[in-house]
């Protein structure tokens, strides 16, 4: 898939609403503030990262896919930085960012662990990790037998595998929460949306939220 064929889903009416979904819940999640800085750990095309720089964040996204990294370049404020990297060795000091974001991107990388590791290292204040959901609708449809789509190859965890990865790092305060209940979008499933307590787990994107101690 072409980054612009990428990014065109969440133009689409399901793909906005699960994106919007999405940022909302990381977005409430991390609390931050106009003028605090965050990093977006595979960021892919931006989406993710330009929403955190519409709410007044100062936006940096990592990804190793120059494609990607290009299209959001070409697509977003100059003032949104977009760094070529890899999740498993950030090229960023400790402490570098306010919060750290990241939406269904670890679930691509081999050694997860040492992924969130470094995820927790740069971060100074928080950080949500958002992976996919095994014990959700969304798998079912997309995630079984390796995968369809841009979903292809993913690996899907539990909220409880989520957390388990931050076992022994510097976090306090850990929280598992879920969003994307009924994926079709359809308008009963936006309804339901927003009576579903996040603190179900069965939704789409399983996002661990926690502060760096
Ligand atoms: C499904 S896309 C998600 C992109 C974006 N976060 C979003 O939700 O639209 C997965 C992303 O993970 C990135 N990725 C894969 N391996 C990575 C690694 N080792 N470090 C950082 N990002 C990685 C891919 O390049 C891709 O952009």
């Amino acid at each position: 898939m072409t980054p612009a064929g990428y990014d065109a889903w969440y133009a689409t009416p399901r793909g906005r609403w699960i994106g919007d979904t999405e940022y909302a819940l990381a977005s409430r999640l991390l609390a931050a503030r106009p003028g605090d800085s965050l990093l977006d750990v595979g960021c892919g095309t931006g989406w993710f990262t330009r929403r955190a720089a519409a709410d007044g964040l100062v936006a940096t996204g990592l990804d190793p896919d120059p494609a990607a990294l290009d299209f959001a370049r070409a697509n977003s404020d100059p003032a949104l930085r977009w760094v070529e990297g890899d999740a498993r060795d950030l090229p960023f000091a400790d402490a570098s960012f306010d919060h750290v974001l990241s939406v269904a991107a670890l679930c691509f990388v081999d050694d997860e662990r040492r992924a969130v590791a470094e995820a927790v290292r740069v971060a100074r204040r928080r950080f949500a990790i958002g992976w996919l959901n095994r014990t959700s609708l969304l798998y079912r449809e997309k995630g079984r037998n390796g995968g369809s789509g841009a979903y292809r190859g993913a690996r899907w965890h539990t909220g409880r595998e989520a957390r388990a990865l931050f076992r022994g790092l510097p976090v306090r305060r850990l929280t598992v929460r879920s969003a994307v209940f009924l994926p079709s979008g359809t308008p009963s499933a936006r309804l339901l949306e927003q009576g579903a307590p996040a603190a179900l787990p069965w939704g789409g994107l399983v996002v661990v939220q926690g502060e760096k101690a």
